[in-house]
């Protein structure tokens, strides 16, 4: 459930129309619902209190701005980060270093010490290779690295293939078939802390039985473990929930994390860590966007609107479905089937393929289940300024990322003189 609906025709983020923000802000923008976050991040938190120890470790690549990392550390929550520009964020947000657990399968020295000095909460280890450097690193500055080791289940999380994480074909951990020698050999290093074990299937996953197979398999890798004297402390299931960007019907995060949580009453000693991005954001947010031209065509029309795949890169890259809805619905206009494309000089650049809409030139509209994987990939390709980003409270707005300015646009960079 989200806080976006309309109001007598006009929709609404909350209290606010949308309408009045593009007065106020311009288009193309990000609208973010604080209230819809809180409830996201409430629903893993408080069905993982279920369970003596739990901590969500939100993944700060699904939105990073600085606003939303400090709601979500308001209410307790840890983080998921993948690089030193991640943890950096995650501190300027006001957020404690001692929650955080970093993944990734190429961290370098300097995000090691960075992290190490900072004292994070446990370094999620994909390869040999990434346990020797951490070593290495910790031995030089004489402090122990938390450590997990981030298992490859072999699991098919039934996802778009760029983003199934889980199966032995993809990059990510270390084959769970491999992990019991790769632990003993951990728990030899000086410097290593051996504390946890990690998974990460997949994202968007719509059912629950993938992530549950994935947890059995990451429950016997402990017990083996408990045997040769390895005591886990944490076990971190990683993120993946689905969301409806249309007809799909994932599990709620309580139905989910309720399956899990009951699973692991036999391990009350495991504090529970989850890695949730996409469940929390996606549907708090929207892009907002206006219509520049109408272009009829004999095989398609075209509705040609100011935000483009630079803005918002899930339909060009995965062929992702986002619903596409007019933030002032007119029964006055007649309807058509547009292909909604942006301006950038790719064929790629579309939002959205054949919508049913009632609109007109200079009409606004809402690409919604922005909120995650959005601006975050957003990049200045065809030199476009990226988005602003505002966060509705209530009747309240506030923008939390200026547009960029076109000086952004070549920052760092330099003509030669000779
Ligand atoms: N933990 C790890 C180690 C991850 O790699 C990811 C996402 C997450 C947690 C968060 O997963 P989520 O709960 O958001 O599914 N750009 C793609 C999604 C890429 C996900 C990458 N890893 C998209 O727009 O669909």
């Amino acid at each position: 459930m989200d806080h976006f609906n309309y109001q007598q025709n006009r929709l609404f983020a909350e209290q606010c129309a949308l309408t009045d923000i593009a007065t106020e802000f311009g288009t193309p923008c990000y609208v973010y619902s604080r209230a819809t976050i809180e409830r996201h991040y409430q629903a893993f938190a408080s069905a993982a209190a279920a369970h003596p120890q739990s901590l969500v470790c939100y993944a700060v690549k699904a939105n990073s701005n600085l606003a939303i990392l400090n709601l979500l550390a308001r209410l307790g929550s840890g983080f998921d980060i993948v690089s030193g520009g991640e943890l950096r964020r995650v501190i300027a947000a006001g957020g404690d270093a001692k929650k955080v657990v970093f993944s990734g399968v190429a961290k370098t020295a300097e995000e090691m010490r960075f992290a190490l000095q900072l004292g994070i909460k446990c370094f999620n280890v994909e390869s040999v290779a990434e346990l020797e450097r951490l070593q290495q690193v910790a031995s030089s500055l004489n402090i122990k690295a938390p450590v997990s080791i981030r298992v490859n289940p072999d699991i098919d999380a039934k996802t778009h293939p760029y983003i199934s994480t889980g199966l032995k074909a993809n990059k990510f951990g270390i084959d769970i078939l491999l992990a019991g020698d790769i632990y003993r050999q951990a728990a030899r290093y000086s410097h290593l802390d051996v504390v946890g074990v990690d998974c990460h299937i997949g994202s968007q996953l719509t059912e629950t039985q993938p992530f549950l197979e994935a947890l059995e398999k990451l429950l016997t890798l402990i017990d083996a473990l408990a045997s040769d004297g390895i005591m886990l402390k944490h076990i971190d299931i990683g993120g993946g929930l689905g969301v409806t960007y249309d007809n799909e019907t994932p599990p709620s995060p309580a139905d989910y994390i309720s399956k899990v949580v009951a699973r692991l009453t036999a391990y009350p000693q495991l504090e529970l860590i989850m890695e949730p991005g996409r469940a929390i954001m996606a549907n708090a947010g929207v892009l907002l966007t206006k219509v520049e031209f109408l272009k009829p065509g004999q095989e398609k029309n075209f509705a040609i609107v100011d935000a483009a795949m630079n803005d918002l890169i899930r339909p060009a890259l995965y062929s992702a479905w986002q619903a596409i809805v007019p933030v002032e619905r007119d029964s006055a206009k007649t309807a058509a089937t547009y292909d909604i494309v942006g301006p950038v000089c790719e064929t790629g650049d579309f939002l959205g393929k054949d919508r049913e809409l009632a609109i007109a030139q200079g009409d606004l509209l809402a690409v919604r289940s922005a909120g995650a994987y959005g601006f975050t990939m957003s990049s200045n390709y065809n030199s476009r300024p990226r988005a602003a980003e505002v966060l509705v409270d209530g009747d309240k707005l506030h923008l939390i990322r200026q547009r960029e300015q076109w000086q952004d646009l070549w920052r760092g960079e330099q003509v030669i003189t000779d």
